[in-house]
């Protein structure tokens, strides 16, 4: 199983304990909208699918604090390398989502030998732009995407983030 360590963050495997923790940070809108695939409303039902079809896959990460256990989020590498990432909102502003998705490229990058990666961020998320740009990743361009939860179309900036640039980015 495994099982990746940042400093202040594991990336676990998804268990069914964490139903809860998904159906209540993923039911709040403000998290779901800036996200392509997430529906909304999201219930325990949409967790318990998500738990099921996730839990035996080692690309799906719970985002959990080390510190304490809480429950921060999940991170996610998609098997065309785009790789995507949502906090509950508690914990925004405190550099979970750079370190999260920092060790994830890493694992990327080191152990599974991707040489490519994108992601890409809905026009109103600056914030997850500045994720992106903190790892090294460079726009690669923008059309519109569809998001689920606002069940329409929204200007999206993808970015591409190589090996080369992250290790340029890490050492600078
Ligand atoms: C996007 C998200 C993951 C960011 O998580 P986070 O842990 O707060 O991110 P970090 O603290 O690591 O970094 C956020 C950066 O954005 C910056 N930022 C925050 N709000 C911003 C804004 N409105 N405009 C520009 N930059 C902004 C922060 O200052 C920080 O950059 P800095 O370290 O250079 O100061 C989180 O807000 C979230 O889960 N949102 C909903 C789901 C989502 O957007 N997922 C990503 C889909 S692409």
């Amino acid at each position: 199983m495994c099982i990746l360590e940042s400093e202040r963050l594991i990336l676990r495997r998804l268990r069914p304990s964490d139903v809860t923790a998904l159906a209540v940070w993923l039911g709040d809108y403000d998290v779901a909208k800036m996200t392509a695939r997430i529906p909304y409303p999201y219930h325990e039902d949409h967790a318990l699918d998500f738990i099921t079809r996730g839990q035996g896959n080692d690309h799906v990460f719970v985002i959990e604090r080390k510190k304490d256990g809480v429950f921060l989020g999940e991170i996610t590498l998609h098997e065309d390398g785009e790789f995507g990432y949502w906090l509950g909102k508690p914990f925004w502003g405190f550099g979970y989502a750079t370190e999260a998705a920092g060790r994830l490229v890493t694992h990327a990058f080191t152990m599974l030998g991707w040489e490519r990666l994108n992601a890409g961020w809905f026009c109103d998320n600056p914030a997850s732009g500045q994720v992106l740009a903190k790892l090294g990743a460079r726009h690669n361009g923008s059309a519109l995407r569809h998001s689920a939860a606002r069940g329409q179309a929204v200007l999206c900036h993808d970015m591409l983030l190589t090996r080369a640039d992250f290790l340029r980015k890490q050492a600078a």
